[in-house]
């Protein structure tokens, strides 16, 4: 069990596979309580040794009546005493089992519903409107709610929220998880406080001390290594290692030679004069690009660099000898993502970060972050005063330039891609959007295309801008930036980078597309 589900109240959050699951457990967290997301089918002494207050089943996307639907694997109502709330397919899941009626709808229902409040004594609807707006997103409905439970509140004519077994059991048709349910929060607050009586003990800054506690228990006098990217989740996961056991720690920062414009040793001083850390630069920029040499296919890039980054991190290791523990800066998502009811998603692209070397080394992994989101991890960074400069940084991929240069890496496709990057960068930040926008940067194409300049035919490159705004990464949508910045940015990408003659803007969101072109 974690530390967290330890010594905090904790809810449960069981995932039927719903696109809002990892809403339901950000609106829970915000009110200061902890929570966990699980699979709808975990074990039964799983969640019980988590010692719930209280259980949320999530929506999904299937109908209680579909072959293969994921229904709960044991009675939790007689097996487990704390409240239960179920949202959308959850209110369903628990109708169903328990001898309502739940029917097939035509079509889905999908977007805002007027709800009326028909029992006030509801503790989910207490000090709330008779009236609001929420949000509705699902096909099948119930119609008729098992014994011992009532309606609560209504849509139009149709049951729309339901309570029984004396106040324990809860189930809402709409989101109330989402934006567009604007008192959905309440609702969700009245069930954590009014019906679990859980306590608001919760924050990331929390997590800080309780962190640092348990890393210096767990590493004793070992040494620790950590890879840093410059990014915010590597710097915030070797700050957090750094404030427990300080000098025991070596972080490797390595130029991959795909890194952006005086990358390398502007973060270097960064990390060692600001937050003295003890930091071991490598700059093996020469072997990633000999190793890339020719290669153009996406996948091989990655796996090369992966490649090549585990045997200079495994020498830098080995240099400094008996290191017992490597830092990652793993995050909730990316732990989601390999438990959640889906199943661990198909592999789309190779990521790159130290996978396989803790297996080679025998390392044990320390992931302080590994229960937080990415604002989350940003709070403690500014609690571990992780200078706002850093925290306040786009994503940068492990595998740099490399997966932005379409076709063949070369020293001259670096030149140009580091020269753009720059100019978008400082427009953004000129024109006040990059703190807005979750990633922009520019994609070197594999096309080349006439034009005149002065009065010379040219035939250079096109140059792609991609600008995406998102919560988390996993979805994103294209950002729809000002004519004039774009104009800007491309009258000072063909005029001051030389080999490009046209640029484009990138249009499209994720999915289908991804955001990184590679
Ligand atoms: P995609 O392209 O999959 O990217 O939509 C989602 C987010 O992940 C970043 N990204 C990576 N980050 N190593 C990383 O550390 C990688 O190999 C990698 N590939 C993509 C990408 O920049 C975006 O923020």
């Amino acid at each position: 069990m974690s530390k967290q589900a330890d010594s905090h109240d904790t809810i449960i959050i069981l995932d039927f596979g719903s696109q809002y699951t990892q809403l339901i457990a950000r609106r829970v967290r915000e009110s200061n309580v902890y929570c966990e997301i699980l699979p709808y089918n975990s074990a039964k002494d799983m969640v019980l040794a988590r010692r719930p207050k209280g259980i949320i089943l999530s929506g999904g996307p299937a109908s209680v009546y579909d072959e293969d639907a994921p229904k709960l694997t044991y009675d939790i109502l007689q097996e487990f005493q704390c409240p239960i709330l179920g949202i959308c397919y959850g209110l369903q899941v628990i109708a169903a089992d328990l001898g309502g009626v739940v029917t097939p709808s035509t079509n889905r229902e999908y977007g805002y519903a007027r709800l009326r409040v028909t029992d006030k004594n509801s503790p989910l609807f207490m000090d709330l409107p008779s009236e609001m707006d929420v949000w509705m997103s699902h096909g099948d409905h119930v119609i008729k709610v098992p014994e011992g439970f009532h309606v609560t509140a209504q849509t139009a004519d149709s049951l729309n929220a339901m309570e029984g077994l004396s106040g324990r059991i809860f189930g809402v048709q709409f989101h109330p998880e989402v934006a567009h349910t604007p008192f959905g929060k309440q609702i969700l607050q009245n069930f954590l406080f009014k019906v679990c009586e859980a306590e608001a003990d919760w924050s990331p800054q929390a997590i800080v001390g309780e962190q640092v506690t348990r890393i210096k228990a767990l590493v004793g006098n070992e040494k620790v290594i950590c890879g840093l990217s410059g990014g915010v989740d590597s710097t915030v996961a070797a700050t957090l290692v750094h404030e427990a056991v300080g000098g025991q720690q070596t972080c490797i920062f390595v130029n991959t030679g795909l890194l952006k414009e005086a990358e390398f040793e502007t973060t270097q001083s960064l990390f060692k004069q600001k937050m003295h850390l003890n930091v071991v630069g490598v700059d093996a920029s020469g072997d990633f690009l000999s190793a890339l040499k020719g290669v153009i296919d996406p996948e091989e890039k990655r796996k090369i660099i992966g490649r090549v980054f585990i045997e200079i991190f495994e020498r830098e290791a080995g240099r400094l000898g008996g290191v017992k523990y490597l830092v990652q800066g793993t995050l909730y998502p990316d732990v989601i993502e390999s438990i959640s009811v889906r199943g661990p998603s198909a592999v789309i692209k190779s990521h790159h970060n130290v996978g396989g070397l803790p297996e080679r080394m025998k390392l044990k992994l320390i992931e302080p972050l590994r229960e937080l989101f990415k604002d989350e991890v940003r709070t403690i960074g500014r609690e571990l005063g992780v200078p706002e400069d850093l925290l306040g940084r786009h994503p940068f991929p492990g595998p740099g330039f490399a997966v932005r240069i379409l076709g063949e890496v070369t020293p001259d496709h670096l030149r140009l891609l580091r020269a753009a990057d720059l100019i978008i960068e400082e427009e953004l930040k000129l024109a006040h959007l990059y703190d807005s926008i979750w990633q922009a940067f520019p994609v070197l194409l594999p096309v080349s295309t006439v034009g005149v300049m002065g009065d010379y035919r040219t035939y250079e490159r096109v140059l792609a801008i991609r600008a995406v705004t998102s919560v988390d990464g996993m979805t994103a949508d294209w950002a729809r930036l000002p004519h004039d910045v774009l104009g800007r940015i491309s009258t000072r990408l063909i005029s001051e980078v030389r080999g490009i003659n046209r640029v484009v803007f990138d249009v499209s969101s994720k999915p289908p597309s991804t955001i990184e072109w590679e």
